[in-house]
């Protein structure tokens, strides 16, 4: 067996033990039946019920268990995240920024819908994910502070900022600053900001807080380096999404500067260094877990 399949191996025993929790999650602190638009609401649980392979919520949950907390608490922060996330996919994948048509197996939103209520379906689940966290968090200290590390990870200073890099990166020849500027806010803020409010929903002090970021700061990168190599070497089959979206739009991105080798190889040692930051962490096991799986992964 190769590392990449042992890494798969451990991560689908992971997710067997995961996943029941995180799909709880998302039925108990997701938007109930309410007096609003039937039409938004079916175009929010399309997308939101889609699939995916809701690695943000796990890592919520792998954080708070490596500082020794209890993930029960942890579980309306996790879905908070599955939400800004599929909202992110659903304005990504719009005319105006991806144009694509397809997204976790299915039509993306506006294409099963329409542009107005992807966008209105996207801003809701925005939205909710920050009324889940003020509802349903009960310590307020800790929902203060996993709702603006979220809001941090997800907004002008991260995952939008990047997703506005990366449009006005089409086009033009990837520079090593630029391109890291686009992967560490479009896609690794958020995935930081996961780990670290795991962290704060399980007590972690500063100093542990600190290393869970810079574990997620690198996992996170490495995630979208892999994420840019599919594009190039994957199916849809395999992706649920297409695959040759980034050339064909001319993206930066690290197998356009790297090459695919080059840029896997970069990803490794992204993940080495995540994982280093993990020594002495009693119970860092899924974390690790999960970083193996970010450069082993397939689809
Ligand atoms: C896709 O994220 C968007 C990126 C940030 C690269 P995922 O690959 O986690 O998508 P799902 O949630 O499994 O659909
Ligand atoms: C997406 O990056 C980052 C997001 C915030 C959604 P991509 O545009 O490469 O993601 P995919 O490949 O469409 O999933
Ligand atoms: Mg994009
Ligand atoms: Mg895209
Ligand atoms: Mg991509």
């Amino acid at each position: 067996m190769t590392q990449d399949d042992a890494s798969k191996k451990n991560f689908e025993r992971l997710l067997s033990r995961m996943n029941p929790l995180v799909e709880q999650a998302l039925k108990r602190y997701a938007w109930p039946e309410s007096g609003a638009p039937k039409r938004i609401v079916d175009a929010m649980n399309y997308s939101l019920q889609a699939g995916g392979k809701r690695l943000r919520p796990m890592l919520v949950l792998a954080g708070c268990e490596a500082v020794g907390g209890e993930l029960e608490p942890a579980l309306p922060v996790a879905a908070a995240f599955e939400m800004i996330h599929t909202y992110s996919l659903i304005h990504d994948d719009l005319p105006a920024m991806d144009d694509d048509d397809l997204r976790r197996g299915q039509p993306t939103c506006h294409k099963a819908f329409d542009e107005a209520t992807a966008i209105l379906a996207g801003d809701a689940m925005a939205t909710y994910a920050f009324q889940a966290i003020l509802t349903h968090v009960k310590d307020a200290t800790k929902a203060v502070a996993a709702g603006r590390e979220l809001a941090t990870g997800a907004g002008l200073e991260g995952m939008v900022g990047g997703q506005m890099a990366d449009l006005e990166g089409e086009g033009r020849e990837p520079s090593i600053d630029e391109l890291r500027y686009i992967h560490e806010h479009k896609t690794g803020a958020l995935i930081t900001s996961a780990v670290v409010c795991g962290g704060i929903m399980g007590g972690a002090d500063a100093e542990t807080l600190k290393r869970l970021r810079s574990y997620g700061k690198s996992i996170g990168l490495a995630f979208q380096v892999v994420d840019d190599i599919l594009d190039e070497t994957a199916t849809a089959e395999q992706l649920g999404k297409s695959p040759g979206k980034d050339s064909a739009t001319d993206k930066m991105t690290y197998p356009r500067l790297y090459g695919l080798d080059g840029a896997k190889r970069y990803a490794e040692e992204l993940i080495s260094k995540a994982c280093a930051e993990l020594e002495g962490m009693q119970n860092a096991e899924a974390l690790r877990t999960i970083a193996a799986y970010f450069v082993a992964r397939t689809h």
